[in-house]
C-alpha cells in the first residue's frame, strides 16, 4: 500500500488533493488494486471522501466529473487488498459513522474481528468487509469522548488512544472535518515518514510520496505517532511522551530520478541505470590509496575485526546479490558467509553470537519478513548491518549500521539496478572487512577497486552491444513454455536471478540451477526447442569450470534444447556450442555477475514487452511487501 498525507497553509486550495495524487502516483511501484483520498477545511460538515477500486486513473476520472472542494489537508492512499476483496466500497479512506473522520491504513488489524463484535453490539453497523472500516468506526467513538480545552474533538489523543487498542501492523492516518489544519498519524511494524515543507508538510509511507515538493525528512520510530499542520510537526510515543529532536535527514534523491523521462518502462530505464548505480554505490567510499573508509557504518574497526561469521538475509533479488557476495567475501577474508531466505531465518533456532555479523539486504528496507529477521538476530546480541537503497525506510533504523547503495530510486516492481548496487555495497564490506582483518595485502585491495571503478562502462558496453540478440532471443523464444537457468560459481546466484526476472514479469515458468546439478535431475525435464540458458565463466587462466558449463551446454543441445550463452567476448566454445550468445567484456571472475545479469534483465524486458505485459507492474507482486 502506499500512503501520502498533506498539511498546508490554512487557504483552502487545491494543493491538498494535487499532492495527495502526486504521491499516490509516485507509490504507485508499490503495487494496489484501488485507491482513494479524504479532504478537510474549514467548514466542512463532513470530510469528502473519493475511492475507487483499479488504476489511480479510475480515481482521477471520478474526481474530474465531479470536482472535490478546496481543503487544507487530504490524505490518500493505494491500497493492496488483503482484508476485504478489491472494491469502491473496501477501498480506503474509511469514515466514522458521522463522517467527520477518515483514516487510511497500511497493514493489518489481527483483533479487528474482536474490535467489530463489541462496535455492532454497541450498534454500530459496517458497510464494508475491512480492518481498517473497523478503525474508523472506533476513532470516532473515541474521538468523541476526547475532547480538548477548547470543547472540540483532540484527534491526535484520539488515535493515540486507538494505537493502544490495536494488535497486528498498522501505520494509520486520519483527518477530521472539526481539525482540518492537521493530519495525524501512527505507526507499529509499517513504515511512515515526514516531509517537512515551508508553510506545508507531508507523511509519506516512503520519501517518493513527497520528494516532488520537499528534499527535507524526518524519521518517524516504531510506536510513535505524528502529527503535522502546515508550520509544525509534533511527534511523541503512544502514551503522548514527546520525542525531542527525531532524526532529520536530506533526500538525496533527485525528484526528476522517480519519473520515467522518455523511456517505456521505468524497469527499461532502470536497468540503463545499472552502470551509474554501481559507479554512485562506489563513490566516497575508498580514497586514492585505496584505503575503504565507511565511517558512515558506526561500527568500529575493533568490533569489525571479531566478526567470525556473517549470516545475510534478505528475501528474492536481494537474496541472489547476497549468495553472489558469499564467494566473494569467504575467498577474501575466511570467514563463513551463510546466506538465508529472512521468512526461513527466524524459524530455524540459527546460531547467532555478539561475534556474529548479520547483513539485512533489502532495496526498499521494507520488507517484512526482513525486518523480523534482523530483529531476531538482534535479540539474540548480533549486530545487524543494513545494505538498503532507501533512507529513512525501517530496516536501516532498526539496524546497527547501515551501508546505503545509491541507485536512486527503483519504481519497477522487478528489481534490476538495486541488485548491482547491492552486490557492490556488500563487495565492499567484505573488502573493508580484508582490510582490518588484513585477510588481504593493501595492493590487493588496491587492485579490486581499480576493477570494480570499470565495471560501469563493462555494463555499458553489454548495454550498448547486445540489445539486439537479446532481442532476436526474446522473439524466438515467445512461445517457450518455459526456460532453465544454469550457472556454477558465481554464476549460479546470476541463474537463479535471471529465472527469477523473467518468471516475475514475463509469467514463463523457469527454474535457475547450478549447472553441476543438471545430471542429477534438471536435464529430465529438457525438450526439443526447450530454451536453456547458461551462464559460462571465463575460459582464461584454465579455468576449469569453464569446460564442465561447455559441456552442460553440449548436453542440453545434445537433447534438442535451444541454447543461450552468456559468455566472454572471444570465448570460442561459447560461439561453438550456443545457439545465441550475449557477450559480456572481459572481467575477474568475481565481479563478472555485475555484467552477466545485464543482459537477462534486457531479456526478461523484451519477453514482456513483446507478450504485451505491464513491465512495472506485474500481476499479482508488489514492490515492498510488508507483511509477513
Ligand atoms: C518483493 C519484490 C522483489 C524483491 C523482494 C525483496 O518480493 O517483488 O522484487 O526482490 O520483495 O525486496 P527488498 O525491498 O527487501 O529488496
Amino acid at each position: 500500500c502506499g500512503i501520502v498525507g498533506y498539511a498546508g497553509n490554512k487557504t483552502a486550495c487545491g494543493k491538498p488533493l494535487e499532492v495527495c495524487m502526486q504521491g499516490l502516483k509516485r507509490l504507485e511501484y508499490r503495487g494496489y488494486d484501488s485507491a482513494g483520498v479524504a479532504l478537510a477545511a474549514p467548514g466542512m460538515q463532513r470530510v469528502a471522501v473519493r475511492k475507487k477500486s483499479g488504476r489511480l486513473s479510475n480515481l482521477a476520472a471520478d474526481i474530474k466529473r465531479i470536482p472535490v472542494p478546496d481543503a487544507t489537508v487530504g490524505i490518500g492512499h493505494t491500497r493492496w487488498a488483503t482484508n476485504g476483496a478489491p472494491s469502491d466500497i473496501n477501498s480506503h479512506p474509511h469514515t466514522s459513522e458521522d463522517g467527520k473522520i477518515a483514516i487510511i491504513h497500511n497493514g493489518i488489524i489481527e483483533n479487528a474481528g474482536t474490535l467489530r463484535l463489541d462496535l455492532q453490539a454497541e450498534g454500530y453497523t459496517f458497510l464494508s468487509a475491512t480492518d481498517t472500516e473497523v478503525a474508523a468506526k472506533l476513532l470516532g467513538k473515541i474521538a468523541n469522548i476526547v475532547i480538548d480545552e477548547t470543547g472540540k474533538p483532540d484527534l491526535f489523543e484520539a488515535l493515540r488512544r486507538m494505537a493502544r487498542m490495536l494488535t497486528g501492523a498498522f501505520t494509520i492516518l486520519a483527518v477530521d472535518a472539526r481539525q482540518p489544519d492537521i493530519v495525524v498519524g501512527v505507526r507499529h511494524d509499517s513504515p511512515l515518514v515526514v516531509g517537512l515543507g515551508d508553510g506545508e508538510n507531508f507523511l509519506g509511507s516512503d520519501v517518493a510520496a513527497f520528494v516532488a515538493y520537499t528534499k527535507e525528512a524526518m524519521e518517524v520510530d516504531q510506536d510513535k505517532a505524528v502529527c503535522i499542520s502546515g508550520d509544525s510537526v509534533t511527534v511523541t510515543d503512544f502514551d503522548g511522551n514527546l520525542v525531542n529532536n527525531p532524526k532529520r535527514f536530506t533526500i538525496d534523491w533527485d525528484a526528476s530520478a522517480s519519473d520515467k523521462g522518455g523511456w517505456d518502462s521505468f524497469m527499461d530505464k532502470e536497468i540503463h541505470e545499472d552502470p551509474s548505480a554501481v559507479r554512485n554505490t562506489l563513490i566516497g567510499r575508498f580514497d586514492e590509496d585505496g584505503e575503504i573508509k565507511l565511517d558512515e557504518v558506526h561500527i568500529d574497526a575493533e568490533a569489525f575485526r571479531q566478526i567470525d561469521k556473517i549470516i545475510v538475509v534478505a528475501c528474492g533479488t536481494a537474496s541472489y546479490a547476497g549468495m553472489v557476495a558469499k564467494y566473494a567475501i569467504e575467498h577474501w577474508v575466511r570467514i563463513p558467509v551463510e546466506i538465508e531466505l529472512a521468512h526461513e531465518f527466524r524459524y530455524r533456532d540459527p546460531i547467532l553470537t555478539p561475534r556474529t555479523l548479520v547483513v539485512a539486504i533489502s532495496q526498499s528496507g521494507e520488507t517484512m519478513d526482513t525486518l523480523m529477521a534482523l530483529r531476531h538476530a538482534r535479540e539474540q546480541g548480533s549486530r545487524v548491518l543494513a545494505i538498503c537503497n532507501t533512507q529513512g525506510s525501517t530496516i536501516p533504523r532498526e539496524s546497527d549500521a547501515v551501508l546505503y547503495t545509491h541507485a536512486g530510486p527503483e519504481i519497477a516492481v522487478a528489481s534490476t539496478k538495486a541488485f548491482v548496487a547491492q552486490i557492490v555495497a556488500a563487495y565492499l564490506l567484505g573488502l573493508y572487512l580484508a582490510q582490518v582483518k588484513c585477510t588481504l595485502y593493501r595492493d590487493e585491495i588496491h587492485q579490486i577497486l581499480d576493477q570494480l571503478k570499470q565495471m560501469p562502462e563493462k555494463i555499458q558496453w553489454v548495454l550498448d552491444h547486445e540489445a539486439e540478440s537479446i532481442n532476436d532471443a526474446a522473439s524466438k523464444m515467445i512461445n517457450a513454455k518455459s526456460f532453465l537457468f544454469l550457472g556454477r560459481h558465481v554464476g549460479y546466484p546470476v541463474a537463479m536471478e535471471g529465472a527469477l526476472k523473467l518468471k516475475e514479469i514475463a509469467y514463463t515458468f523457469t527454474e535457475g540451477f547450478a549447472a553441476g546439478e543438471l545430471k542429477h535431475g534438471p536435464i529430465a525435464l529438457v525438450e526439443e526447442g526447450e530454451p536453456v540458458v547458461v551462464i559460462v565463466p571465463s575460459s582464461r587462466g584454465r579455468n576449469v569450470l569453464h569446460n564442465k558449463v561447455i559441456s552442460a551446454i553440449e548436453e542440453v543441445k545434445a537433447r534438442g534444447a535451444f541454447t543461450i550463452a552468456v559468455a566472454e567476448v572471444g570465448d570460442p566454445d561459447a560461439e561453438k556450442y550456443a545457439d545465441i550468445v550475449f557477450w559480456r567484456p572481459e572481467c575477474p571472475t568475481l565481479l563478472s555477475p555485475l555484467v552477466d545479469v545485464v543482459p537477462l534483465q534486457l531479456l526478461a524486458l523484451d519477453m514482456a514487452e513483446l507478450k504485451g505485459y505491464d513491465v512495472d507492474k506485474p500481476r499479482n507482486l508488489a514492490k515492498s511487501v510488508t507483511v509477513e
